[in-house]
């Protein structure tokens, strides 16, 4: 079964459909290349720097190194409206994004938000997010590793965390449960999380791994899964906080792929 196909799980409060009609262009195709060089680049910078000086050389030496911004590549851009179409129309409180590069996403969620907290591992990220955002008074952009913060006691109405796991290395099993069990903690309750993450075609390996890192946040008992969008070319999968009603869920019991099916 394809699951990434399936429709909103349960008869939830219906979420806006986001628009499905793709096709490639020659400069969708350079902008492919153009992210492939620069992960390329990202993985022989890390084995000599490790990640965080590695992202910091590539903000520094590209500003946008991932293309978010650069106007002759739409994709991006269509990413970000998608996402945004597939958000339930509700204003949010306190509202983190983790891994929010140059803050482009941020600054799409500055009217839907009181407070946007952008993270970012490079410190070179945050400046340039900064400087973007002049005159975005709901939004703020903090140096951190997904790895270790923890909200600074807040808790957020949304999370988003879009392509920025697969950049973590080891990304096994232990390290997915750890990651999710922190956004479930730092979720107010209610709280929604957006994940997203590269899709093709089901079976590529880059895909596979994606399917792999959405199924795995199923594993907390007090996140649902309460909508999934597959789009050209992303895996977008929402998350609600819900009370933990399982009697013996607890994140140390033995869970894995397996328990998915
Ligand atoms: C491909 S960019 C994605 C930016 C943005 N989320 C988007 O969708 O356009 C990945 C970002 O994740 C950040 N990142 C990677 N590892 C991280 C970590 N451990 N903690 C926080 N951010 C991280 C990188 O610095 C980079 O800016």
């Amino acid at each position: 079964m394809n699951v990434a196909l399936q429709p909103p799980i349960k008869n939830r409060p219906p979420l806006s459909q986001a628009p499905s009609g793709f096709f490639m262009t020659l400069r969708d195709i350079a902008f492919w290349i153009r992210s492939a060089r620069t992960d390329a680049a990202f993985g022989r910078l890390r084995k000599q720097l490790g990640a965080a000086e590695a992202f910091d050389v590539l903000y520094q030496s590209h500003r946008d190194p991932y293309a978010a911004a650069l106007p002759q590549f739409r994709y991006q851009r269509l990413k970000y409206e998608r996402m945004i179409s597939m958000l339930p129309p509700r204003h949010f409180g306190d509202v983190l994004d983790i891994g929010c590069g140059i803050g482009v996403f941020a600054r799409y969620l500055s009217p839907f938000g009181d407070r946007i907290l952008g993270l970012d591992l490079s410190e070179q990220a945050i400046i340039e997010a900064r400087a973007r955002s002049m005159g975005h008074e709901n939004l703020e952009f903090v140096q951190g590793d997904i790895l270790s913060f923890d909200g600074d006691g807040r808790h957020f109405d949304l999370i988003v965390l879009a392509d920025t796991l697969y950049y973590l290395a080891p990304l096994d099993d232990a390290r997915l449960k750890q990651i999710a069990a922190r956004a479930h903690q730092m979720l107010a309750p209610g709280g929604l999380l957006l994940l997203v993450n590269h899709f093709f075609f089901s079976i590529d390996p880059a895909s596979r791994t994606t399917r792999h890192i959405h199924n795995s946040f199923r594993w907390v008992p007090g996140l649902e899964q309460v909508a999934e969008y597959r789009r050209a070319f992303f895996l977008a999968t929402i998350f609600e906080k819900i009370e933990d009603r399982s009697t013996t869920g607890s994140l140390e019991k033995p869970v894995g792929p397996g328990a998915l099916a």
